[in-house]
C-alpha cells in the first residue's frame, strides 16, 4: 500500500499546515481545517491525467509565429450579455468559472447555452442533478438540441475519458465541488479534490483548445467554496448574483485574462429562462418611488456601461441599545463613513436613529460615486422630505463632506438625459470640458451641502 502524508487544510482558503489548527492564521476563520491524506505514490503525469498530449500539442518552446490559431478563437452565443461578458465570446481553449448562490440559476445559464449554440456538441456533466432533472429543465428552456450530451458522472478521470471520445465544442462541469480524482483520499469537496479535479479538467482543456465551464458554489461568506487558488488556476471568474426574491440576475466579471474584468449582464428570471436585459436602467428604476422621502436616483458604472438605480434610505429613531446600520447592495463601511460625513459636516444627529440603506432592484454596487445619492437619501429621509425626483446625482463624497470628481461624467449624463430626468448634479471637478446633453441641467456641487439644499 502506498504510504500516505497526513495534511491539514483550510475549507475557506486553501492555507494547508501539518498540524490541525481551530483557527486559519490566513482567512481567520474558525474550525476550518479538515485532515487530508494524499497519497505518496508517483503522482500522475499530466499526460496521464489528461489523455495525451493534442496532435500538434508536443510541449516544447515554439516561436510565436509557429502558433497556430485556428480557424476562430472565439465562440459567440448570440446571447449578447452573456458575450460581453466574456470579452466578446467564449474563448477557445478557455476554463471559465462560474459561481453563485445555490438556487440562483447557474445551471439554468448552462443549459441554455445549448439553445443559443445549437450546432455545437456540448458534453454537460451533472454531478448533481439526474439527467432526467437536467433534461426537464432543458425541455422548460426551450432547448431542443441533439448535440447537448448529458452524462451523470462525478469521476474526473471518466469526465475526460468522455471528453477525448465525445470531442466536444463545449465542456460543463455542474458542479466542481461534486468531482473527484481517485487518486486523492480526500472526500470531493475538499479543497484538494477541487483544486486537482478542476486542474486536470483545465489541463484537458488547454490541450485541446475546447472551453469549459465549471460551476462552483459560494459559502455564506461569498467566496468560492474550495480553494481561493481556483480562482487563480481559471482564465475567468464570473459571478451570477442577484436577490432571489427578485427577477434580476448579474453576470459579473471579477477577473477575464480575454476582456475586460468588470463588465456585467442583466437577466430576467423567467420561467422559460433567463431573458436579456437590454436596457437595465429602465428595469431598476420601473418600481421606483414616489413622493416619499429616502429614495433618490444615482448612475452607477457597471463595466463600460451606465446603469441607473434607486437608492433607498429609512432613518428612524432606534428604540434601544446600539443604533443598527444596515446596508444591501453596498459596503456597511461605505455607509458608516457617509453617516459620519453627514453628523459631522452637515450636523445630522442620526447617533440615535437606526439607518437602513438598500440599493433597490437587488443590484450591488462598488463604486463611490453612488455616495451623494447615498447620503442625500439618508437626509431626505431623515428630515422626512422627499428629494426632487426629476434629479439623478453622481459624485463622490470625500471625508471633509467635499463632492469629488468620477470618471465617465459624459457616459453617465447621457444615460440620464435617456431615461428622461431633467437635471443632474455631479461634482464640480468632473465638468471642465463636458459638453451637457441637450434637455439637461447639468449643476456642479463642490460640497455635499449644496446638494442638499438643491434637492431636500
Ligand atoms: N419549474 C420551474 N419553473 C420556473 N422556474 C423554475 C423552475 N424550476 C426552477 N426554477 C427557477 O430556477 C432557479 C434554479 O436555477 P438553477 O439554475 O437550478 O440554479 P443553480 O444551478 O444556480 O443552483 C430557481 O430558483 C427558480 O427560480
Ligand atoms: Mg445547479
Amino acid at each position: 500500500m502506498a504510504k500516505t502524508q497526513t495534511r491539514y487544510v483550510c475549507q475557506e482558503c486553501g492555507r494547508s499546515a501539518h498540524k490541525w489548527m481551530g483557527r486559519c492564521p490566513d482567512c481567520d476563520s474558525w474550525n476550518s481545517f479538515v485532515e487530508e491524506k494524499r497519497s505518496e505514490k508517483k503522482t500522475r503525469t499530466p499526460e496521464d491525467v489528461a489523455g495525451g498530449r493534442s496532435e500538434d500539442g508536443e510541449a516544447r518552446p515554439r516561436p510565436l509565429s509557429e502558433i497556430d490559431m485556428g480557424p476562430e478563437t472565439r465562440i459567440e452565443s448570440g446571447l449578447q450579455e452573456f458575450d460581453r461578458v466574456m470579452g466578446g465570446g467564449l474563448m477557445q481553449g478557455s476554463v471559465n468559472l462560474i459561481a453563485g448562490d445555490p438556487g440562483i440559476g447557474k445551471s439554468t445559464l448552462m443549459t441554455q447555452l445549448g439553445r443559443h449554440l445549437p450546432e455545437r456538441t456540448i458534453l454537460y456533466v451533472t454531478g448533481e442533478e439526474s439527467v432526467r432533472q437536467v433534461k426537464a429543465r432543458a425541455e422548460r428552456l426551450d432547448v431542443d438540441s441533439d448535440r447537448l450530451l448529458l452524462f451523470a458522472e462525478t469521476n474526473t478521470e471518466e469526465i475526460v475519458a468522455a471528453s477525448r471520445e465525445k470531442e466536444p465544442d463545449l465542456l460543463i462541469v455542474d458542479s466542481i465541488q461534486t468531482v473527484f480524482r481517485p487518486d486523492i483520499e480526500s472526500a470531493p469537496g475538499s479543497v484538494s479534490q477541487v483544486r486537482e479535479s478542476a486542474s486536470a479538467l483545465a489541463r484537458w482543456s488547454k490541450q485541446n483548445n475546447v472551453p469549459a465551464f465549471l460551476v462552483g458554489h459560494v459559502t455564506k461568506k461569498g467566496s468560492i467554496a474550495g480553494p481561493r487558488v481556483l480562482e487563480h488556476m481559471v482564465d475567468t471568474v464570473l459571478y451570477f448574483e442577484g436577490d432571489r426574491h427578485h427577477a434580476y440576475r448579474i453576470l459579473r466579471a471579477r477577473k477575464n485574462r480575454f476582456g475586460s474584468a468588470n463588465e456585467i449582464g442583466v437577466f430576467e428570471m423567467r420561467d422559460d429562462g433567463l431573458r436579456e436585459v437590454a436596457n437595465p436602467s429602465e428595469i431598476f428604476l420601473s418600481e421606483r418611488s414616489y413622493g416619499v422621502s429616502g429614495s433618490t436616483v444615482i448612475c452607477a458604472l457597471e463595466g463600460t456601461r451606465p446603469v441607473l438605480v434607486e437608492i433607498q434610505a429609512l432613518v428612524t429613531p432606534a428604540s434601544y441599545g446600539t443604533p443598527q446600520r444596515t446596508a444591501t447592495g453596498l459596503e456597511q463601511s461605505r455607509l458608516r463613513m457617509l453617516l459620519g460625513v453627514l453628523e459631522k459636516r452637515e450636523g445630522l444627529q442620526l447617533t440615535d436613529h437606526d439607518v437602513f440603506l438598500n440599493v433597490a432592484g437587488g443590484i450591488r454596487l462598488d463604486e463611490p460615486a453612488v455616495d451623494l445619492g447615498a447620503a442625500v437619501a439618508v437626509a431626505s429621509s431623515f428630515r422626512d422630505i422627499p428629494a426632487d425626483t426629476t434629479t439623478a446625482l453622481v459624485g463622490e463624497v470625500g471625508l471633509g463632506g467635499e463632492v469629488r470628481s468620477v470618471t465617465q461624467i459624459a457616459l453617465r449624463l447621457k444615460e440620464v438625459a435617456k431615461l428622461g430626468f431633467e437635471r443632474a448634479l455631479v461634482p464640480e471637478g468632473s465638468l471642465d470640458g463636458l459638453t451637457p446633453p441637450e434637455d439637461l441641467e447639468v449643476k456642479g456641487v463642490r460640497r455635499l451641502r449644496e446638494a442638499l439644499e438643491a434637492v431636500l
